[in-house]
């Protein structure tokens, strides 16, 4: 993968962008880990997640979860055994994250800050690993910024384990080609932020190929493996599909488990899962 070229000032998400961000996950927090964040197709890369931070992270470390949504991942990986410091720059996804720890009785093993991926800065803590789930780094207004704080608060050899939306989505192409949308089908081709609607709101988005987001990145860290999440299975959204012949997609799913990590195939599907070890 190429050398790092940081992306014209310009194009960095503003203050506006940012605050538009957070208001659209605010909107969906108080239901988000019902149909609309975790649904099968979504908990199916969600266990990938989960399975590949603790083959990678030894249990016991300290974790930094980026962009915790509701707190799903982080609630279990304290079961597991790790203590997780969990950030969310959306208020309301910081007060499920909260509540959800007090519920499960596991308040001292995670703690939920309001936090978001631009202000790492504001973090003292030392970390065995960092990861982040379904796309929160796809907001991150400038991913180098992102790269020299995960390397200062990761101990050294620490790991990171990012599912990142991707720009080649076989499954969406065809879905909105089909139907003659082809702006819509296009949307992960833009450079530069897209404006993505959730709930009458914006979420301000970078879509990045496995090697276009490794770049920033690779000064400070080295890539171990990556893998596509959802190449033969449909994107979460398109859960329908799955439900009316579940069987038959399941087999799509052991395609995605066993050959999602090949060349070529690992640089589509609907998100990728990336990890990468301080050097
Ligand atoms: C698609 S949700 C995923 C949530 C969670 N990781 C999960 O697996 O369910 C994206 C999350 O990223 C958060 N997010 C968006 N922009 C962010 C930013 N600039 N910094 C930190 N988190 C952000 C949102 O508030 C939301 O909780």
């Amino acid at each position: 993968m190429g050398q790092a070229s940081r992306r014209p000032a310009e194009a960095s998400l503003n203050e506006a962008q940012l605050l538009d961000t957070q208001r659209a996950f605010d909107s969906v927090a108080e239901d988000y880990d019902g149909p609309r964040g975790n649904n099968e197709l979504i908990q199916r890369m969600r266990g990938t997640l989960w399975d590949t931070v603790s083959r990678e992270v030894p249990a016991g470390a300290q974790l930094l979860d980026i962009g915790c949504g509701t707190g799903l991942d982080a609630i279990e990986f304290a079961r597991r055994g790790y203590q997780v410091v969990a950030s969310d720059w959306s208020p309301a996804m910081v007060g499920r994250t909260r509540s959800r720890a007090a519920v499960a009785g596991l308040e001292s093993s995670v703690v939920a800050v309001h936090l978001g991926v631009q202000q790492l800065d504001q973090l003292q803590e030392e970390f065995g690993g960092i990861y982040s789930n379904f796309g929160p780094l796809n907001c991150a207004p400038d991913l180098h910024v992102v790269a020299q704080e995960c390397a200062r608060l990761l101990k050294p050899g620490g790991k990171l384990v990012f599912s990142v939306i991707g720009r080649i989505c076989p499954w969406e192409l065809g879905h909105y080609a089909l139907r003659g949308r082809f702006r819509r089908a296009s949307v992960r081709g833009t450079r530069g932020p897209a404006a993505v609607g959730m709930n009458k709101h914006t979420i301000w988005t970078y879509y990045y190929l496995p090697r276009e987001f490794y770049r920033a990145f690779a000064p400070l860290f080295s890539l171990e493996h990556y893998r596509a999440l959802s190449l033969f299975m449909p994107p979460p959204y398109l859960v329908h599909y799955y439900r009316r012949r579940r069987h038959w997609y399941e087999r799509l799913g052991r395609l995605d488990d066993h050959l999602g990590a090949l060349p070529l195939l690992r640089d589509m599907g609907d998100h990728f899962l990336i990890v990468m070890r301080r050097r």
